[in-house]
């Protein structure tokens, strides 16, 4: 089929080849010039496993291509709107401008193919409500349909993810309406994932519109629920990992997103809560997700105890050497958005501290994102010298690291891990002052 990618971002790049890897004609659009030439090269604008290869794949096969100019998506007959969605300057809400101006441009190249059957999908995550307002403008156009269909990608597992779904939603105007011919246009897109057995769930707008947040928002909470317990556990002498664990082999509850520690960071969760506590507020039933205000302070407080472990342990802070292990907001990820090590290393470094940051991947946009911020592309000179040694990002090679190996690196054998990753028992016995968040 022929398909149009509009926006190109993390999620729209990774879908944009994923559909010419399912053997469609795809061509991805985007207003930044200088992504569309570099993605046109084959080059990644992101560290994603598989996503290189699959680019080149469909650039070799020219099944894929980029472009910024409307005019080359005008014969698709599905066109995905992958826009981001970010958090609003002046607010918690989302900013829908990309999204509204994409769909504005849409209408203007889709006015001129009347009559044609177009499927319109949103892929990008909003606030419910937008999907139908949206449908009131493309669907005046003869023959053009909107369909929501959110995507549940995880970075560093984007490939996978898109292509082998857990489950695949569709929303549509009217799931009774049985001409609506959406559907059927979009199981043709994904025919091979279907075919695997992958469940599809056909609901209303509003409903795949919400699936998302909730997702998203439980995600969020299950994560701040169990940093909350590690706060209670460092006043009351207990190891959250214990909690964890104990508590993850209850399959209602399940381990994932137990792991406590310095709280989620990214492009997703942070703003997608807060966007969804603003659209409750509109709605008028701000009380339903007055909750998650707390997951957000939670996770907060958890940056906050860090920069506080750090002064226990040295005083004042101006002066001193730390070094700072992670600037991605998780591992195997070059993405720093809303990251907590970055932004504890900021605070460490306005408290007067000497500061360096080493990680594998993210040092280019962390530089980017802070002006003056100190990076260290090797690890041991990273350490070397060090008056305090922060885990922030739970890279392997810091899981990896060999507490006997650093103490003769450092000045000062002290650790603060904030992933909950270090075995405290091993490091103290190669003579290491260690603090963690949640453990004793
Ligand atoms: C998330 C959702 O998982 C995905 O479904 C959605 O489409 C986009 O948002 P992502 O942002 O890639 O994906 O990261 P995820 O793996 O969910 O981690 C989010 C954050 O939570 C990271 O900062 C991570 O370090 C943190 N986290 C995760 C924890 O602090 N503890 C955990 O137990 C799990």
């Amino acid at each position: 089929m022929k398909i149009s990618v509009i926006g190109v971002g993390y999620l729209g790049a990774v879908h944009a080849a994923s559909m010419a890897d399912l053997g469609h004609d795809v061509v991805g659009l985007d207003v930044d010039e200088q992504r569309i030439e570099r993605l046109n090269q084959g080059e990644a604008p992101f560290h994603e496993p598989g996503f290189e290869e699959i680019l080149r794949r469909g650039l070799q096969a020219q099944t894929l291509r980029f472009t910024s100019d409307y005019r080359d998506v005008a014969d698709a007959d599905v066109h995905f709107l992958g826009l981001g969605t970010p958090q609003r300057a002046d607010g918690l809400g989302a900013d829908l401008t990309y999204v509204r101006a994409a769909v504005d441009a849409l209408i203007e190249v889709l006015s001129a193919r009347a009559g044609a059957p177009t499927l319109v999908v949103g892929k990008s995550t909003v606030p419910v409500g937008t999907a139908r307002l949206l449908a009131a403008d493309l669907e005046q156009l003869d023959g053009v349909h909107l369909m929501w269909n959110p995507e549940f990608l995880r970075e560093g597992f984007a490939v996978q993810d898109t292509l082998e779904p857990d489950r695949i939603v569709y929303g549509v105007s009217d799931p009774h309406d049985e001409q609506d011919p959406s559907a059927g246009i979009l199981d043709e897109v994904y025919a091979p994932i279907l075919e695997r057995g992958t469940p599809r769930l056909v609901m209303g707008l509003e409903a795949a519109e919400l699936v998302k947040v909730s997702a998203n928002a439980f995600l969020a909470t299950k994560i701040s629920f169990i940093n909350a317990i590690a706060e209670l556990c460092e006043t009351a002498g207990a190891d959250v990992t214990d909690v964890a664990r104990a508590i993850g082999m209850d399959d209602r509850i399940g381990k994932k997103f137990l792991r406590a520690g310095v709280g989620f960071g990214g492009g997703c969760l942070p703003k997608d809560i807060r966007a969804f506590i603003a659209s409750a507020e509109e709605m008028g039933t701000g009380h339903s997700l007055a909750f998650l205000r707390e997951v957000d302070a939670i996770n907060q407080r958890r940056r906050d105890r860090v920069v506080e472990l750090a002064q226990d342990m040295l005083g004042d802070l101006a002066g001193r050497r730390i070094t700072v292990l992670g600037a991605s907001f998780k591992p195997d990820s070059d993405d720093v958005r809303d990251s907590p090590a970055l932004e504890i290393a900021s605070r460490l470094m306005a408290a007067g501290a000497d500061v360096r940051v080493t990680d594998p991947q993210a040092l280019a946009n962390a530089q980017r994102r802070i002006p003056g911020l100190v990076t260290v592309d090797d690890l041991e000179d990273a350490l070397t010298g060090a008056e305090l040694v922060l885990l922030l990002t739970e890279w392997r090679e810091y899981r990896d690291l060999d507490p006997e190996h650093v103490r003769s690196l450092v000045a000062q054998p002290r650790i603060i891990d904030g992933r909950g990753v270090l075995d405290p028992a091993d490091w103290r016995a190669a003579g290491w002052e260690v603090a963690a968040l949640g453990r004793p």
